[in-house]
């Protein structure tokens, strides 16, 4: 085969291959900056950082977080399963740097804004393993004891071009780092409409399989104590969560309530442990001796 005539032209091979890179260019990476950051870009609901907020979010770079946390969900089946609808461009356009990090030590916090009540992040982020046993996440104890400089997250403030009060920043001065780091963590995602659409769909026959079964309940012991007792303590007293000693729905609404959380509540959805163990619990809180 001979060869095509413009490759024994080396001007003309060169022209050519610029302009075949220079298309290139323009479609992967010129395009899109007309389409990102524009106006129908925009989500009316994503709102910049308060300075509370911003302080956090300095913070969370400053700690590292994001060499374990990714802040974005992938357009991916298993992503959008456990996350929902997948991350679009406009949720990012106050995150300046954005945070969406390629390693998953730890579980997407792009989302995270209301899953847990405030309290609960004061004492996981002081000690994670008391709230969850396996977790090989670092524990943050001494961020209360670092207070904020108002000055510098004014200047931040200012660089970034979001709008603050006086008051807000006067309030800094008697607020730690902790109190920051809990205010950013609780405001992620929350301005995203379609946060909340990996909703947890029941399927089956919602109807006690094993009712009053003395293995399900000694079982639904240990799943128990496994999963709610950092928030409702270890004899149901309440803490975090509200006591559920003498819970008294029915076994239908007490799954659904586990199964589907309170979600806005911050009470979690434990979906994720399959139903048999959220109906071995469910027998344990009813008719089990706690
Ligand atoms: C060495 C890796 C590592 C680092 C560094 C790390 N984490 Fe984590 N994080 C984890 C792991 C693993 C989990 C899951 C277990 C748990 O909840 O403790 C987790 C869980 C969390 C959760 C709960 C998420 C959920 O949906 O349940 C939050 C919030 C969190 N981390 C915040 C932070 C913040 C803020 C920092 C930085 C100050 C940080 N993490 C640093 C590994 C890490
Ligand atoms: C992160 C803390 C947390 C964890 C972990 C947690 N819960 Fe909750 N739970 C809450 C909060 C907060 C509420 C209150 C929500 C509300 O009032 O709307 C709640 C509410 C409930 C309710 C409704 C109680 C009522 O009287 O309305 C039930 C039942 C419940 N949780 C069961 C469980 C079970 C079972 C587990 C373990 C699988 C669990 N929770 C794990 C925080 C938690």
């Amino acid at each position: 085969m001979s060869t095509p005539s413009f490759e024994k032209k080396p001007i003309l091979l060169l022209l050519l291959a610029t302009l075949a890179i220079l298309v290139g260019t323009i479609i992967t990476m010129v395009l899109p900056f007309a389409w990102v950051n524009t106006e129908s870009d925009r989500i009316e609901t994503v709102t910049p950082y308060s300075p509370l907020e911003q302080a956090g979010r300095d913070v969370y770079i400053r700690e590292g977080c994001n060499n374990c946390h990714s802040q974005t969900v992938r357009p991916l089946v298993a992503d959008v399963l456990r996350y929902g609808e997948y991350s679009k461009s406009g949720e990012f356009v106050h995150d300046r740097p954005h945070l969406w990090g390629s390693r998953r030590t730890g579980p997407d916090l792009a989302r995270l804004g209301g899953k847990y009540p405030n309290a609960w992040h004061y004492q996981h982020m002081a000690a994670p393993m008391v709230m969850i046993p396996k977790s090989n996440m670092p524990a943050y104890a001494f961020l209360s004891e670092r207070s904020l400089e108002a000055n510098s997250v004014r200047k931040a403030m200012d660089v970034l071009g979001f709008p603050y009060t006086q008051a807000e920043i006067d309030e800094l001065s008697s607020k730690t780092e902790m109190d920051a780091m809990v205010a950013y963590l609780q405001k992620l995602g929350t301005g995203i409409p379609w946060r909340k659409t990996a909703a947890v769909e029941i399927v089956g026959d919602l109807k006690n399989p094993f009712p009053k079964d003395t293995a399900a309940i000694a079982a639904g012991r240990t799943v128990y104590q496994q999963n709610c007792a950092p928030c409702h303590g270890d004899q149901l007293e309440g803490g975090i969560g509200p006591e559920l000693e003498g819970e008294n729905y029915d076994d239908e609404i007490l799954f659904e309530l586990i199964y589907g959380g309170i979600t806005d509540n911050g009470m979690p959805s434990f979906a994720n442990l399959g139903s048999q163990k959220v109906w071995q619990m469910v027998n344990f809180i009813r008719y089990g001796d706690h």
